[in-house]
């Protein structure tokens, strides 16, 4: 029940409103400013207040400026006794909703409560909410120790010329941090990736190191490789366990002399890399399979980096979330100011087999989802991880319409479902009137059975 405060030094008039709207609200009285205190600081949920602009010795005015000031969530509705004035015109300027003239009649109460009264969802972030503040991204989302610890050997490491090896699931932020090893190391070349598993592997090595012409047939002209576009900055291999035996051995050469020379050529080129790799493969175990040669290993990992799994971080969530709630909220337009603690918990005892690639998919759907000012249990759909069909949602669609409108379909078929295909309940449990919802079955062209 919406808890309202009157505040009206009219004892008689506090009694009979309190017992007219028994069965709707439950009614506060102050009679002096110092209760109408007490009860809003012992109270925190109240919806709103009706304030008597004459409040015996005080001026509701001062009063009412001290409330908007501590409680600026609460709506406040004058009442006064002389309807308008320069009085009533001041409150309103000093932030009250409206106002009402005695006698107050109890329709008019009503109207006003469910007019002004403060949607507790959506208009503050009551105590089962946490504020989404702006998370000022310094690249590297994460307060957790492990990340922590992560972030100070890239700090250190990014300037030097080590070769850095970054290992981790997928989705843990590998790119990522390799991005942040070349941002900071200074060094003025390009960030150049190459995805070795992506690249079939008998091109993989022209690729790499560039050919001349003709080194093959296809090669109508030279191309130069990753390596020499990589030249005074840093090469990233990503997936670097997916190179082949044979081409691991050049690799290796590569690295040893600082030389490149194109596939079919002769002319040594001198190169400055930085080598950045990453794996999300157990490198040892493709030792112990003799998949991957050992003396690569010990070239690459001048320092390795391990990306913990974001199950292991929960202490990381709440920012994560708060960071990408922004970015959607922005892409969206949307104005989501609160997220529900419960969200939180959720989100904390997920596994997030696919980590911070499939957090981001899933925060992207509830923001598209969010019809309010909160990010709610119900706006996190778990079940988008790799192995479902819906995953990649976010990518297969090519713009926004067409994503809301899928998701919206599939929501709608989902209500209606679970509705028994009863239409007034299924417009209920989504929100919208009966009417919006016969207009978009129509409009997807949704079967109703029976
Ligand atoms: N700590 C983080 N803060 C902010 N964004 C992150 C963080 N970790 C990952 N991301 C984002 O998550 C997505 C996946 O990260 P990234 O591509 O770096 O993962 P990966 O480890 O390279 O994955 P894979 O092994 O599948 O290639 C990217 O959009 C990245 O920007
Ligand atoms: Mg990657």
């Amino acid at each position: 029940m919406d808890k309202i405060l009157l505040i009206d030094d009219d004892e008689a008039l506090g009694y009979s409103i309190k017992r007219s709207l028994a069965d709707r609200y439950l009614v506060e009285t102050a009679d002096t400013p110092r209760l109408a205190y007490e009860i809003l600081h012992n109270t925190p949920d109240i919806s709103l207040i009706f304030l008597d602009i004459r409040l015996g010795d005080s001026n509701g005015l001062h009063l009412l400026e001290r409330i908007k000031k501590d409680f600026p969530d609460i709506p406040v509705i004058m009442i006064t006794a002389f309807g308008t004035s320069d009085t009533v015109l001041e409150s309103i300027r000093l932030g009250a909703k409206d106002f009402l003239t005695k006698p107050v009649n109890i329709e008019d109460l009503i109207e006003y409560i469910e007019k002004y009264k403060k949607n507790k969802r959506f208009e503050i972030c009551g105590n089962e909410y946490v504020k989404v503040e702006d998370v000022t991204s310094k690249g590297f989302i994460g307060i957790s120790k492990d990340i922590r610890e992560v972030l100070k050997i890239v700090a250190n490491v990014s300037p030097t010329k080590t070769p850095v090896l970054i290992v981790g699931e997928s989705g843990t932020g590998k790119e990522l941090i390799a991005n942040m090893i070349h941002k900071y190391s200074g060094r003025r070349g390009a960030f150049v990736p190459i995805n070795c598993a992506a690249i079939p592997r008998d091109l993989l090595e022209s690729e790499l190191f560039g050919y001349e012409k003709g080194a093959f047939s296809g090669a109508t002209a030279s191309k130069p490789g990753k390596f020499e576009l990589a030249q005074g900055g840093t090469i990233f291999l990503d997936e670097i366990g997916e190179i082949s035996k044979g081409l691991q051995s050049k690799l290796l050469r590569v690295l040893e002399t600082s030389e490149i020379e194109h596939l079919g050529g002769t002319k040594k080129i001198k190169l400055d890399v930085r080598l950045v790799a990453a794996t999300n493969k157990k490198i040892s175990e493709l030792m112990d399979e003799n998949l991957f040669r050992q003396d690569l290993y010990f070239r690459v990992s001048g320092v390795t980096i391990k990306l913990p799994a974001l199950r292991d971080r929960v202490e990381d969530i709440e920012q994560l979330a708060k960071y990408f709630i922004n970015i959607f909220a922005k892409e969206y337009k949307k104005s989501i100011t609160c997220l529900n603690k419960k969200v939180i918990d959720i989100l904390s005892s997920y596994t997030w087999p696919g980590n911070v690639r499939e957090f981001k998919n899933v925060i992207n759907t509830a923001v598209m989802l969010a019809d309010g000012k909160s990010i709610e249990p119900e706006h996190i759909k778990l079940n988008l991880t790799e192995n479902d069909p819906g995953y990649g949602r976010e990518t297969d669609f090519n713009n926004i319409n067409e994503a809301v409108e899928s998701l919206e379909k599939e929501m709608i078929l989902n209500a209606l479902k679970s509705n028994n295909f009863h239409l007034s309940k299924t417009a209920d449990a989504l929100g919208i009137s009966r009417v919006t919802l016969n207009a978009k079955i129509k409009k997807y062209g949704i079967k109703i059975k029976g």
